[in-house]
């Protein structure tokens, strides 16, 4: 399925692998030690899905406490803005639907992502909760960078509403023209609502080269694309500046490393945007 824009081809076939990259934070968020709810249900379901394959997450003997501390991070930043409106763009394997989704019946939930990986995760939910899927919660299949499928995914919120937008190990896998492109949709969406986008995605480059050169190497190895951080704080705040975006960056209590870093991007509707240019 491919959809045209006035700017840029939006095809899904372009991002497939990246689902590829949904494998190792899920198999380490299962671990019992994690204690994060349905991570091991999850886990479960997926790897007896028709096509999986381990061998394609490459090495996962190690420890990597990094993706769940990145998760509860995530959890502690999304519960601190008090939406009760989410739009979690590329959750991947996450479970932080289905858990919101039990604990509050008033909150609404809805998960975009490419229609495969969508289609896999509704069929995981199903087995896990018995073919008894929460009624607020709401698996999207489309390309977030399009406009129509995103505006098909946050049809289920109601206006007078904030939002609190999500996206957890997404746009570090696009180029810096696939970042404008997802960046004015979350624009539009935030100032029709209000709300904070909760992200670890606007991380730079980790001071280390060696691990910055294995980050880059396990990117290309496995999506074929090139992992592509902001170089530092400013490249990434000046980026957002141009969407009328501030951002607030925190780290993990439980974890200290230049990677684990989330961001609370704030959208403010009085100011002036300097890139409103509208490419739908
Ligand atoms: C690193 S994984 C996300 C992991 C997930 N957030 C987690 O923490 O487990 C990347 C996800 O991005 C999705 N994705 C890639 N390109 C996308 C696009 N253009 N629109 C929507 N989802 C996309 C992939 O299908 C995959 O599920």
């Amino acid at each position: 399925m491919s959809c045209i824009l006035t700017m840029m081809i939006i095809k899904n076939e372009d991002f497939e692998k990246i689902a590829l990259t949904n494998i190792r934070p899920a198999f380490h968020r299962a671990k019992p030690e994690y204690n994060i709810p349905y991570a091991k249900e999850m886990w479960d379901a997926m790897k007896s899905m028709p096509g999986f394959s381990i061998a394609e997450a490459g090495d996962l003997t190690k420890a990597e406490p990094y993706y769940a501390a990145r998760h509860n991070l995530m959890d502690s930043l999304a519960k601190s803005t008090g939406a009760v409106q989410f739009l979690e763009i590329a959750a991947g394997w996450s479970t932080r639907g289905l858990t919101v989704c039990k604990r509050n019946e008033d909150a609404v939930y809805v998960e975009l992502d490419l229609p495969d990986a969508a289609k896999s995760k509704y069929q995981a939910i199903w087995r896990i909760e018995n073919g008894e899927i929460p009624s607020n919660l709401f698996i999207h299949g489309g390309n977030a960078l399009s406009y129509e499928d995103f505006s098909n995914a946050t049809s289920h919120f109601d206006l007078m509403k904030p939002v609190c937008v999500i996206t957890e190990g997404l746009l570090g896998y696009l180029s810096m023209e696939e970042k404008e492109q997802i960046t004015r949709n979350i624009q539009l969406l935030l100032a029709e609502h209000g709300g904070t986008w909760v992200t670890n995605d606007f991380k730079s480059k980790v001071k280390d080269p060696n691990e910055q050169a294995r980050i880059e190497n396990y990117t290309r190895k496995l999506t074929g694309r090139a992992q592509q951080d902001f170089e530092n704080d400013d490249q990434a705040r000046r980026f957002l500046a141009r969407f009328g975006m501030n951002c607030e960056f925190h780290s993990s209590p439980e974890l200290q490393t230049d990677r684990l870093r989330a961001a609370y991007i704030g959208f403010s509707k009085d100011a002036r945007s300097t890139d409103q240019t509208d490419r739908r």
